[in-house]
């Protein structure tokens, strides 16, 4: 698979112009939602060359990245004279460069696309390492391929439309990467100020986020072994964040994410003997930026029965990344259901 380039933009008309040209394209369509259409597209379009391009709009939310929206984005295509050379660009957050680059990667067997993230989630996570897809039958990123786009762009000016909480849920993917990294990376993000962010601080902070990220996505793309470290958290987290819309008290990704990031470290720790220090550092973190998820001991039950649906399961048995120390990764790992009841008494400990 190429990689594509993730640049964090200092001038975007000047990057994004740089990015169009190089592919030459018959025609441009232009990938937005409701808030992206708004806020974002009249920014894209000061670029002369996307003034006559066609602009296609589908409803926000994960709730939307779906089969419905995909084939709305098909027959877009299809009726307006479309081709393998003609150009996508995915103007949004997770859920629309995901959708955009399966609908794009897979029309007439796939058009180039690029993506112009517009959240911090989306341009930690989403937006590089050739991951596209949408939800199916309840289940997330059920049907996908692996298509990365020609290039990333990353407009942090887009990011001032973000509320705090939204703010939050990207940086707890940056928190993942600083976990799995090192701990120079562990310190620097700890020491950020969230509270009153500094912009400049934090692109200095997701340049080196985007590239931990780059690099594992490089040695495994297809994520046969190493890239596995990527989901650290993920597995409780996934688990929290399918909770929390059952039971009507939805929670942003990055928040679902981090909780389970506890958790996966308290694993780590009973395990691994990951350092105590570094957990209930993390643990005080989590508690002052994020909160807590609330459920008792009733709903553990049904979170395991989460856990054992989650895609990242090789086999009945629960696939966990864990770690032994801070950049110390271990892939594959798997623990009983007792040990995952104890992670959940953990949690909910004072
Ligand atoms: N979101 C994790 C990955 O891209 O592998």
């Amino acid at each position: 698979m190429n990689h594509s380039v993730t640049k964090i933009c200092e001038d975007f008309i000047f990057d994004l112009n740089l990015a169009i040209g190089k592919q030459a394209a018959e025609s441009i369509y232009i990938l937005t939602d409701d808030n992206t259409h708004e806020f974002c597209l009249p920014v894209a379009l000061q670029l002369e060359k996307l003034k006559g391009s066609h602009v296609i709009c589908i409803p926000s939310g994960d709730e939307n990245k779906n089969i419905e929206s995909a084939v709305e984005i098909w027959k877009y295509l299809s009726e307006n004279g479309a081709t393998r050379k003609s150009l996508m660009i995915n103007l949004g957050g997770g859920m629309i460069t995901d959708i955009g680059g399966f609908t794009a990667s897979t029309f007439k067997r796939g058009m180039r696309y690029i993506n112009v993230s517009t959240t911090l989630l989306g341009a930690v996570d989403a937006a590089t390492g050739g991951k596209t897809g949408i939800n199916f039958m309840g289940l997330k990123n059920e049907i996908g391929v692996f298509a990365p786009a020609e290039t990333v762009l990353i407009n942090t000016d887009f990011f001032k439309t973000l509320n705090q909480a939204n703010l939050l849920s990207g940086f707890s993917e940056m928190v993942k990467h600083a976990l799995i990294d090192s701990k120079e990376e562990w310190e620097n993000v700890m020491k950020f100020d969230l509270e009153k962010m500094d912009f400049n601080e934090l692109k200095v902070l997701l340049n080196k986020s985007i590239g931990i990220k780059e690099r594992i996505v490089e040695q495994d793309p297809y994520e046969a072994n190493i890239r596995k470290a990527l989901n650290l958290g993920h597995t409780f987290g996934h688990a929290f964040e399918s909770l929390s819309y059952k039971t009507n008290q939805p929670a942003l990704h990055g928040y679902a994410v981090m909780w389970g990031m506890l958790c996966e470290l308290y694993l780590s720790h009973i395990k691994l003997n990951f350092p105590k220090e570094e957990l209930l550092r993390l643990k005080y973190f989590m508690k002052e930026q994020y909160g807590t998820f609330e459920f008792h001991c009733q709903q553990y039950e049904a979170l395991f029965e989460l856990m054992t649906h989650d895609k990242k399961n090789d086999s009945k048995e629960i696939n966990f990344t864990l770690l032994t120390d801070i950049g110390e990764i271990r892939i594959n790992q798997t623990a009983t259901k007792d040990e995952i009841f104890e992670c959940f008494d953990f949690f909910r400990e004072g």
